[in-house]
This record gives C-alpha cells, sequence and structure tokens, in this order.
C-alpha cells in the first residue's frame, strides 16, 4: 500500500525551531514527527511513502533516507514547483497513486496520536465509498476542519475553520481514499478542506472515523508540549519500560540513553531530554522539551519550555510560559525567562519578565 504525507507549509507557528529545520523534523518526544507517522504506516503494511514537499527537501532526504532504509520502506519525495496546498499535491503523483487500483492512506505531517491506520482501513472497505477520514473531539474547534456526520459515520457537511459553532467533532488530518478521488483534484493550488471534501460530502462520498485515544496537533509550542504530555501518558500504558525512573524523577519521563544527568536534579512530570543533553546538578524541569546536545546548567529551573538543540541554559535561570529556544541559544546564568521565543544564535543576557520574539 501506499501513503503520502503533506509536508510543505512554512511551519511558521512553530518557529523559531522551524528556522533551524522543517516542522516535520523536529524531534518530537526524541524522534522527527515524520518518523512516528512512518513507523506507523509500515506496521500496517505501507511499502511506499511519497512526500509531498514545497520546501527545504534535501534536508527531509538527508535525514530521513537512513532511517527509511532500516525500516523497510521506500521514501519517494515529491517536490512542488510551488506550494499546491493540501490537495494539489494528490494530482501531481496522479499516476503513482491510481496505479494498482488500491486505497492510499494521506496524512498531514504535524499530527501525533496513536494513529489506528489497520481499524482505519477496514472502517473505509466496509462502507465503500470514495474516501474515510478520522475524527476526534476537541474544546476549541475553530481552528480546525468541522466535521458533522450521521451516527453510521457518513458525513453531511465539512467546514474548514468555521466562524460559527458547529460542532466539536474535527477533522484529525487522516484520511484514506480510493484512487477515484484524483478525477476532483486539479493540478494547481488547491484546499482539500476547502475545496474537495464538501463536495464529497455533498455527494455522499465521504465517511467518518472517530479516533479513541489521544490527538493532537503539535504545530505550534503550547500544543507541541500539550501533546508531549499526551504522547507520554499513552506510552506509561503501552510501553511503560520506554520511560525512565530514577532517583529524582517525577511521573512520565523520557530521556535518551547518552544524555547525561547531576546530581540531586528533579526531572518531571512530561519531560523529554534527547541524546547528549547535559543536566548539571540540582536543576529542575517540568513539562519541557530538551532538545539534542542542549546544556543546563546548576539549578536552573524549566517549566513549560522548549530548549533547542545545542543551547545553554545558565546557572539559577528560570524559565517559564512556553518560552521556546531556537538553535544554539545561550541564556546567561540567574535570569529570568517568561514566555520568551529566542531566534537561533543568540546571547540573552538580560531577563525577559514578559512574553516577546527575542530577535
Ligand atoms: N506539500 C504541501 N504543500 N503541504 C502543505 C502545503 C503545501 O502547499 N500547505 C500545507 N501543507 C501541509 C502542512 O505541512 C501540514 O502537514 C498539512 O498540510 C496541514 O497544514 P497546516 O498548516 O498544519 O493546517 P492546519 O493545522 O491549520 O489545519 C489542518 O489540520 C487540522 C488538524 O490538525 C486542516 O486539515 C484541518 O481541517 C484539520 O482539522
Ligand atoms: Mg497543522
Amino acid at each position: 500500500m501506499r501513503a503520502l504525507i503533506l509536508v510543505g507549509g512554512y511551519g511558521t507557528r512553530l518557529r523559531p525551531l522551524t528556522l533551524s529545520r522543517p516542522k516535520p523534523l523536529v524531534e518530537f518526544a526524541n524522534k522527527p514527527m515524520l518518523l512516528h507517522q512512518i513507523e506507523a504506516l509500515v506496521e500496517t503494511g505501507v511499502t511506499e511513502v511519497i512526500l509531498a514537499v514545497s520546501y527545504r527537501a534535501e534536508e527531509m532526504e538527508t535525514h530521513l533516507g537512513e532511517e527509511a532504509k532500516k525500516l523497510g520502506v521506500r521514501l519517494i519525495f515529491s517536490h512542488e514547483p510551488e506550494p499546491l496546498g493540501t490537495a494539489g499535491p494528490l494530482a501531481l503523483v496522479h499516476d503513482l497513486l491510481s496505479s494498482g487500483d488500491e486505497p492510499f492512506f494521506v496524512l498531514n505531517s504535524d499530527i501525533i496520536c496513536e494513529f489506528p491506520f489497520k481499524q482505519l482501513l477496514d472502517f473505509h472497505k466496509n462502507h465503500g465509498t470514495e474516501g474515510t477520514i478520522i475524527v476526534t473531539k476537541v474544546e476549541e474547534p475553530s481552528k480546525y476542519g468541522v466535521v458533522v456526520y450521521a451516527d453510521d459515520g457518513k458525513i453531511k457537511s465539512f467546514v474548514e475553520k468555521p466562524q460559527e459553532f458547529i460542532s466539536n467533532k474535527i477533522n484529525a488530518g487522516m484520511y484514506i481514499f480510493n484512487p477515484s478521488v484524483l478525477k476532483r483534484i486539479e493540478l494547481k493550488p488547491t484546499s482539500i478542506e476547502k475545496e474537495v471534501f464538501p463536495l464529497m460530502a455533498h455527494d455522499g462520498e465521504l465517511f467518518a472515523m472517530e479516533l479513541t485515544g489521544f490527538w493532537m496537533d503539535v504545530g505550534q509550542p503550547k500544543d507541541f508540549l500539550k501533546g508531549m504530555s499526551m504522547y507520554l501518558t499513552s506510552l506509561r500504558q503501552k510501553s511503560p519500560e520506554k520511560l525512565y525512573s530514577g532517583p529524582g524523577v517525577v511521573g512520565n519521563v523520557l530521556i535518551d540513553e547518552t544524555a547525561k544527568i547531576g546530581k540531586d536534579c528533579r526531572i518531571g512530570p512530561n519531560v523529554t531530554i534527547g541524546p547528549g543533553v547535559i543536566l548539571s546538578d540540582g536543576c529542575c524541569i517540568k513539562r519541557s522539551t530538551i532538545l539534542k546536545s542542549a546544556i543546563i546548567k546548576e539549578h536552573a529551573w524549566l517549566d513549560g519550555c522548549i530548549v533547542g538543540w545545542r543551547s545553554v541554559v545558565g546557572r539559577w535561570v528560570r524559565m517559564e510560559g512556553t518560552t521556546v529556544l531556537g538553535e544554539d541559544v545561550i541564556v546567561k546564568d540567574e535570569l529570568y525567562i517568561n514566555g520568551g521565543q529566542v531566534l537561533p544564535h543568540k546571547s540573552i543576557s538580560n531577563s525577559v519578565p514578559e512574553p516577546q520574539i527575542i530577535m
């Protein structure tokens, strides 16, 4: 089987991390976001994954080639001359997707959940119409695609980012289609949510399958951290042996085995520590992700932060309020940072008491 993953888009909402690498390659729980998805697809029997890229394609090829080989999956990079939106990329690989005459998966690249692809395939074959989308329930539906459907799952209407409340069931960004869907899509910038789904719903050709378990679009810092907490909770249930336990560790914590942990640290709940990270003596970290090779010095206190690759956080620093440090940032000793978004390669020598972008 085949799958297409939409990996275009500029990832602006996940800046400053996406100034250093494309969003799908940012590590979520110590693994590039995209790899979580590819692994789940491979488990379902997918052997070819098409990555629809509109920019920074080379970086993705370099980063993912090796991993794909290990997984035994063929990666096909489909380069868009201009961003084609969320439907146009399907038209660009029309011939590939229609060969073999079997259904194919389509995914947004920034979502995380338990990926029930086998269940999706079975549900889809069972109702026999053109497409199925996975839906989930959220509290704040206005920033998503909202779906109204009957008890059997048949979708009555699909409205992308509605101004008024319609329903709290939303498009989770994972689909399966029969190749016949391609007749509906032209080779030009097109939104699948605005221009294709409403028509399929009108024709009675689109079904919804409800997701069980957690779900998050992790394309912005706050949601990234929320999604990480959910993922770690699910890991606790499914594979608790992958979580770290040791002195000073509280709740669900993931630590790469090459990280170095000092004495008297307090880590957790809901923390991910990447490879090569150094946590010095006495530091305290909650609800945060520390990316590869970052250094946290003695007695630093972090809550609700993402620390970029190779950044250094000074002694007795206090950081909170969804602070995001880009790659290779230095925060000098004893500072307070609240909700700062610090661009790559900056050195900070003054406190930042109110949320702001530091360039
Ligand atoms: N190849 C390609 N080309 N991919 C693109 C392009 C493009 O021009 N534009 C966006 N994408 C990719 C993004 O990288 C992402 O994986 C996916 O398409 C969706 O784009 P987002 O920018 O993340 O959309 P969103 O989060 O506002 O809304 C979408 O996701 C929600 C669920 O998280 C919609 O599908 C909503 O309906 C949905 O509820
Ligand atoms: Mg998104």
